[in-house]
């Protein structure tokens, strides 16, 4: 007994853990099937102490009960309309004949008729709630926790959605944002070039730009969006009737839903799809499988994680099996060691697979993975596959126990594990390898953005001895540049020339080029903005720091101990005496942009501000404050106890703004 409910213990650790990773990190940490595994077995579990309320019920907060949550504190929270689910997987053609029974079984009356089924692509992006006011896009809300969304509007007003409808009416439309197979591969080609690091999928993808604070890089990614949803006036009876009418409305939807009379014929369309899902220019990966027939949803109903009357069949991830021919180590900008295994070129889900990676030494440890050995190879959507086991039939006496390096392969310095970190870094500051990935970063678009300096031209400085560390860069002559790379009088000239246009750029962006570990370019606009010089940053106070909205305490940490290092001081000063600007100079609207020229309703008490400080500082940014809720009203704020213009607001679609959400208006404008 007790070593079972140890075991309930450790399965809603992990589980919670991966769902963090996976919503918060975008990282999957085993594959879907090993995930609904663990859940199941948690499930089965809890179950069997189902009387005892202890453990199951919904402060729990297990992960059975609970949909994974994406929220992120930088958004406003919107409540959505109606819960967003999400859908139980099936991976067999009998889990889909057991929904079918199932289902049959809670509709008596059906039991011996079949069921009508819509079957669609499930399109491996993130799923978004899009609510229209009058025929006119309101806000646009990340699932979140199901109950709770984010509010990414202004993140997608590039999207290739309808922002008006065509009849003033009130509706929600919902359906998946991804990015295609082709744009992904083009977007990773630009980050290449621009020294940023390639990401690993198209939902990763996805879901980061959908998340970026600057609103204006989030509507350059091509985002993408399809419709699975319509709930409001004018909603029809069945779901493949609700697509028509998207598709009729303008929204885009996938290029096919596939309307079966019996699970025999969704069985068949999942077949055909699981071997042709490469024709595709998205990922997808399964297919859903819904009732058609909404009045029947209704009689079926939902437990707290998912519909009842849907079920999603996942593919199975390709595999491949390939030999290991060698593994190298390579060194990143922030000296972390990474082992790429290198393949026997096998075709694997369309594409030729050479490479595959390893997160760390304990990986290779833990699998026992050896050169020589025959290894399985899985893509999940990923560009770049992982290594998933070895098949140990295969191994023969020369199969070579991998060591791992003690010394940094560039440079030679010793490695060392830091904190309580898997990766091994190597520490050497002047280390070449890293040497050269910092000054990538540090030249990218994101950074200082000084264009034409590729890896060729940087490693070419750096083995000529002209780059030891970031100032060279503004130190480097024509000879230098032509010394290293054949190149014309104009491209010499441009880079120079961009090199010295560099300087001027705002303090966030050398902040952000200086590479500080977990320092990215959200946390450098809020340090920029907040201390305004780098003399000022400098001399901030670990306590200064932490106060501010977006850092915590690792970059805190992070942050002191490079300011606390001479060396990195040193280049600070270096570059200053370059004729870097080191002020902030982005930033000179005097209002908050986020209440100027909008009508707030201000309702309900408020814990830890009074009203009238509320009503000053809207009017005192530009904002109005009108005391009903009405067509000119964008946002409601509101306390507790709120009373019947919360009803009023929810109704009419207008954004709802609570406590916590004010007071990082107020103390943080320009990032909402
Ligand atoms: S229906 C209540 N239809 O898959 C049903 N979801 O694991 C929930 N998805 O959160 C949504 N394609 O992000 C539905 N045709 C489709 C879908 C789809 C992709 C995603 C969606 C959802 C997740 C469930």
């Amino acid at each position: 007994m007790n070593i079972k409910r140890s075991r309930i213990a450790y399965l809603r650790k992990v589980l919670s853990k991966y769902n963090d990773l996976y919503y918060k990190e975008g990282i999957s940490a085993v594959s879907d099937y090993d995930y609904d595994s663990l859940m199941k077995e948690l499930e089965d579990l809890e179950e069997e102490f189902g009387e005892n309320s202890l453990f199951r019920n919904q402060e729990s907060g297990s992960p059975s009960v609970a949909v994974g949550s994406d929220l992120d504190e930088n958004f406003k929270k919107v409540r959505h309309r109606k819960r967003m689910l999400s859908i139980s997987n099936s991976y067999s053609k009998d889990d889909l004949r057991d929904f079918d029974i199932r289902i049959k079984k809670i509709l008596t009356d059906q039991s011996d008729k079949d069921i009508e089924y819509c079957v669609e692509f499930k399109i491996d992006g993130i799923a978004v709630s899009l609510v229209y006011g009058k025929g006119n896009l309101v806000y646009a809300a990340t699932r979140g926790d199901g109950e709770t969304g984010d509010d990414i509007t202004q993140n997608i007003l590039g999207l290739n959605i309808p922002f008006s409808a065509d009849n003033a009416i009130d509706f929600e439309v919902r359906g998946e944002i991804f990015i295609s197979k082709q744009d992904f591969l083009r977007m990773n080609e630009e980050r290449e070039k621009e020294g940023l690091d390639p990401m690993a999928n198209p939902r990763n993808a996805a879901a980061g730009s959908v998340k970026l604070l600057d609103n204006l890089s989030a509507r350059k990614r091509p985002l993408k969006f399809v419709s699975y949803y319509y709930d409001g006036d004018g909603s029809r009876p069945k779901q493949s009737e609700n697509i028509d009418l998207l598709k009729n409305m303008g929204f885009p939807v996938a290029e096919n839903y596939f309307l079966c009379s019996n699970i025999e014929e969704v069985i068949a369309v999942c077949d055909k799809w699981e071997s042709e899902k490469e024709s595709l220019d998205y990922e997808i990966d399964g297919l859903v499988v819904k009732i058609n027939d909404i009045a029947l949803r209704d009689i079926i109903g939902e437990t707290s994680k998912s519909p009842r009357w849907a079920i999603a069949y996942k593919f199975k991830p390709q595999q491949a099996q390939t030999r290991l021919l060698k593994v190298d180590f390579q060194v990143g900008r922030t000296g972390a060691i990474t082992p790429v295994a290198h393949l026997e070129p096998v075709k694997l889900s369309g594409s030729v697979v050479r490479r595959a990676t390893l997160h760390n030494y304990d990986e290779i440890r833990s699998k026992d993975i050896r050169v020589g050995d025959y290894v399985f190879i899985e893509k999940a959507g990923e560009i770049i596959p992982k290594i998933t086991g070895v098949n140990l039939s295969m191994r023969t006496d020369g199969a070579e126990v991998l060591k791992m390096i003690r010394s940094c392969p560039a440079c030679s310095q010793k490695l060392m594990k830091q904190d309580s970190e898997a990766v091994l870094r190597c520490v050497n500051s002047s280390c070449p390898a890293q040497l050269e990935r910092q000054i990538l970063h540090f030249v990218s678009k994101g950074a200082m953005n000084i264009e034409n300096i590729g890896p060729r031209m940087v490693s070419g400085l750096i083995s000529s001895n002209l780059v030891s560390s970031l100032s060279d860069i503004y130190f480097i002559t024509k000879q230098d540049i032509m010394s290293v790379e054949r190149m014309g009088e104009k491209s010499t000239g441009k880079i120079l020339s961009s090199i010295e246009k560099s300087k001027t750029r705002s303090l966030e962006f050398l902040i952000f080029g200086l590479g500080i570990r977990h320092v990215g370019i959200e946390a450098s606009i809020a340090l920029a903005k907040k201390f305004k010089s780098m003399d000022d940053l400098l001399r901030a106070g670990y306590e200064e720091l932490l106060d501010i909205r977006d850092l915590g305490e690792v970059t805190t940490q992070s942050l002191k101990n490079y300011f606390s290092i001479d060396k990195n001081i040193q280049l600070i000063e270096n570059l200053k005496s370059a004729g870097l600007n080191m002020l902030y100079t982005s930033g000179n609207s005097k209002n908050n942009s986020l209440v100027e020229g909008y009508t707030f309703v201000v309702t309900g008490t408020f814990k830890d501000i009074l009203r009238n400080e509320i009503v000053e500082y809207i009017q005192q940014n530009g904002g109005k404050v009108s005391s009903s809720v009405g067509a000119s009203t964008n946002f409601l704020i509101c306390g507790s106890n709120p009373g019947s213009k919360l009803d009023k607001a929810e109704k009419s679609g207008i954004k709802i703004l609570y406590e916590n959400d004010l007071f990082r208006l107020i103390k943080n404008p320009d990032l909402s």
